[in-house]
């Protein structure tokens, strides 16, 4: 295990406040079809101080840096090579290269997504289809050994999303999720835990390949609880999805009244072992 792990996962029980983070996470959905129009300046500087104040799963792995970046910034040329059309600002992460750096990415991005869908903005997490330069150049200095990892469009749908989205749902099957069985053992669906885990299932993972798996064990709400994540991917971004698997873990299991904190015994990254406390 890398020595960089804390022991206890670091949320805010306040976080999410305006709205069920289980509502909000049923809610979240890729957009790709934008109105064309600009986020206002508050709503911005709205998104800019959510930045700031999100939650992050490891103390002292380092951050990655995320900006609002806007396409006028560019000169226009944040392309995505068709696969996004009418989004005006874009959420850019930088981030640097190790898998504890990459979970602690994905678990913060996806942090910031669930706050802009409570704040009624689309997204769509995008690892392979943007063009890389333009928006480096966009994002400015970013630090030694970070690159941009990440980058999703922020704004307004059109009220119809266009053929070509629809088709790009279907090839991913984005809106099939694996049955809850097939991910995860040994707490029934309805329980605490296993709520939290449904949460998980319906996470957005790189081509929706919901890599994340778990064995369940130990007496529910005696403190014994242990829930054992593995990976069954070990594609460019499993990291990132575990992350994101680990934020929606999380954040729904503060909603039940769940605590937890990473076991020193986890297996090595991606992976993570959570103990109840
Ligand atoms: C790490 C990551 C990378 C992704 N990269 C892309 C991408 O490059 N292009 C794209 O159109 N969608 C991308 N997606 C979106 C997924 O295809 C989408 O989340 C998945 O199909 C599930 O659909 P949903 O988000 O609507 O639930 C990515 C998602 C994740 C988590």
């Amino acid at each position: 295990m890398p020595r960089a792990f804390v022991r206890r996962a670091l949320l805010s029980a306040l976080w999410i406040r305006e709205m069920e983070i289980l509502e909000i996470i049923q809610r979240r959905q890729s957009c790709r079809t934008y109105n064309g129009l600009r986020l206002d300046k508050a709503t911005i500087a709205a998104l800019e101080e959510e930045i700031k104040a999100l939650p992050r799963l490891f103390e002292d792995v380092a951050v990655p840096d995320i900006r609002v970046v806007a396409h006028e910034d560019a000169d226009g040329r944040l392309g995505t090579y068709g696969f996004i059309t009418g989004a005006r600002q874009f959420l850019v992460m930088a981030s640097g290269k190790s898998q504890a750096e990459q979970v602690q990415a994905g678990f913060m991005f996806e942090a910031l997504i669930l706050k802009a869908t409570e704040m009624n903005l689309s997204t769509c997490w995008l690892g392979g289809t943007f063009r890389r330069g333009p928006f480096a150049e966009a994002f400015g200095h970013m630090g030694q050994g970070r690159e941009i990892s990440i980058v999703s469009p922020i704004g307004h749908p059109t009220p119809r999303r266009r053929f070509a989205e629809r088709l790009m749902r279907r090839v991913v099957k984005a809106d099939r999720r694996k049955p809850f069985a097939r991910l995860f053992q040994g707490a029934p669906q309805d329980s605490p835990v296993g709520m939290a885990l449904e949460a998980v299932r319906l996470a957005p993972s790189s081509s929706n390949s919901q890599p994340w798996r778990c064995v369940v064990s130990g007496r529910e709400g005696c403190g014994e609880e242990v829930v054992r994540f593995s990976c069954a991917g070990s594609g460019r971004f499993s990291a990132i999805d575990m992350g994101i698997a680990y934020c929606h873990f999380l954040l729904a299991s503060r909603r039940k009244g769940l605590d937890w904190e990473i076991a020193p015994s986890s297996s090595g990254m991606p992976a993570l072992e959570f103990r109840c406390i």
